[in-house]
C-alpha cells in the first residue's frame, strides 16, 4: 500500500490532504496564507462539511477527500453493524455527493469507491483505504505527466498566465495547470503571472503562497488587468484547470475563465486547459448541461451592504463555461487534445 504524502519532490512541497490513522488531515484553505492549520476529520459528515465550506477545494482534491470520506464512513458503519453497513453507507455517500455540484471528480471518485464497496467481504477498511490511496497516487502521477506535456507546449514562450489555484492545494499534489507552470519553471522558461481570482482569492491567497513555498517566483495581477497584460505581449499562453469537461470539450472552470478565453482569442494568446481524464464527464454532452454552483452572496458583498435591510444583492456564480471553440488544447495524462470538439474528444475517449 502506498501513501501519497511520501511523494513530495523539489518544487512541490505543499500537501492539502494527508491520511493518518485517526482520519483525513486537511489544510484549512480558508485561512491561508496567514494561518497554516491542519484539522483531522474522522467521519464522512465532517469531510462533506469541509468540502462545502471550502476548507478543501479544487476539483481533484475534493474527489480525493470524498474517497477518504467513504473510507471513514465504511469504518463507522461496519463498527455499528457488520451485516448492514453496505446499505447504511449509502446515506454517507449521498451526503458527500451533495457537498458541491460542479466538479465531476467528486462524483467520479464516489462511483469508483462504490464499485469497490461492492467487492468487499469482511472488514472494509483495508480494501477501501487501498482504493483511496490509488485515487490519490494516480492523481499525482497524472499531474506530473500533464505538467511535462503542457510545459512542452510552452517552449519558446516568455510568459504564462494562470487563473484560480490548480496546484498541490487543489489536487493530490503537483497540480494541473500549476503543474505545467512548475514543469515550465524547471525547464527554466517563462515568467509566471497569476490572477487574484475574486471573490474567494484562490490566486492571491493560495497560488502565490504555494509558489512561494516552493521558491517559484510569480507576479500577481488583478483579474481586471488580464486583458491589458495580454495586450502588452508579456504572455503567450494561458493555462487553466477544469472542474468538468463536457463530451464536446466545453469546459467549466473558475468564474472568469470564460472572460480570459475571450480576451486570449482577441489578442492571439493561446489557451490551454489542463485536467486529468477524471475531470471529463462523458455523460454530459455540452457545457449547457453543466450545473454551475452559485455561492452565498455574502462571499461577494461588502459587509456594509451585507447587513440586513440593504436593497443591494449580489449574484455569485463561482464557475463559468468556456466553449470548446475558444480552447486551443486540452492537456490530459493520456495526451493532448488539440482544437477540442466532439470528434477530437471521442478520439481520446476511444484511446481508453
Ligand atoms: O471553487 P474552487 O476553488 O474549488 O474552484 C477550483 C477551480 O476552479 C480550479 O480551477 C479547478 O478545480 C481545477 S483544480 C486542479
Amino acid at each position: 500500500m502506498s501513501s501519497s504524502s511520501a511523494s513530495i519532490t523539489f518544487n512541490d512541497t505543499v500537501r492539502a490532504l494527508q491520511w493518518s490513522e485517526r482520519g483525513l488531515r486537511l489544510l484549512d484553505q480558508r485561512k491561508l496564507p496567514s494561518v497554516v492549520e491542519y484539522e483531522t476529520f474522522d467521519n464522512a459528515k465532517g469531510v462533506a462539511e469541509a468540502i462545502s465550506s471550502m476548507r478543501v477545494r479544487g476539483a481533484p482534491a475534493i474527489g480525493i477527500a470524498a474517497a477518504y470520506g467513504a473510507v471513514l464512513a465504511a469504518r463507522q458503519r461496519y463498527r455499528e453493524n457488520p451485516d448492514t453497513w453496505k446499505e447504511a453507507i449509502e446515506a454517507d455517500l449521498a451526503k458527500l455527493a451533495s457537498s458541491r455540484p460542479t466538479a465531476v471528480n467528486l462524483f467520479w471518485a464516489l462511483d469508483r469507491m462504490r464499485s469497490e464497496i461492492e467487492k468487499v467481504n469482511g472488514d472494509p477498511e483495508p480494501h477501501l483505504l487501498k482504493a483511496a490511496f490509488s485515487i490519490h497516487d494516480e492523481d499525482i502521477a497524472a499531474n506530473r505527466v500533464m505538467g511535462d506535456l503542457g510545459a512542452s507546449l510552452l517552449v519558446g514562450a516568455s510568459g504564462v498566465l494562470t487563473h484560480c489555484n490548480t496546484g498541490s492545494l487543489a489536487t493530490g499534489g503537483y497540480g494541473t495547470a500549476l503543474g505545467v507552470v512548475r514543469s515550465a519553471y524547471r525547464q527554466g522558461v517563462v515568467k509566471i503571472f497569476a490572477t487574484e481570482t475574486r471573490p474567494w482569492l484562490q490566486g492571491a491567497r493560495l497560488t502565490v503562497w504555494e509558489l512561494a513555498q516552493d521558491g517559484i517566483p510569480a507576479t500577481l495581477i488583478a483579474d481586471s488587468a488580464a486583458a491589458y497584460l495580454m495586450k502588452t505581449g508579456a504572455v503567450q499562453w494561458i493555462a487553466v484547470g477544469a472542474d468538468r469537461i463536457a463530451a464536446n470539450g466545453d469546459t467549466a472552470n473558475k468564474i472568469g475563465t470564460y472572460a480570459l478565453a475571450v480576451a486570449a482569442r482577441h489578442h492571439g494568446v493561446k489557451f490551454m486547459v489542463v485536467a486529468p481524464t477524471s475531470t471529463i464527464d462523458w455523460r454530459t454532452e455540452t457545457g449547457e448541461d453543466i450545473k454551475v454552483e452559485e455561492r452565498d452572496q455574502n462571499e461577494l458583498l461588502n459587509e456594509y451592504f451585507a447587513r440586513s435591510g440593504s436593497v443591494i444583492t449580489a449574484w455569485n456564480p463561482v464557475f463559468d463555461v468556456t466553449p470548446a471553440a475558444l480552447i486551443d488544447c486540452i492537456v490530459t495524462e493520456r495526451g493532448i487534445v488539440r482544437n477540442p470538439d466532439r470528434h477530437a474528444m471521442k478520439v481520446l475517449a476511444d484511446a481508453r
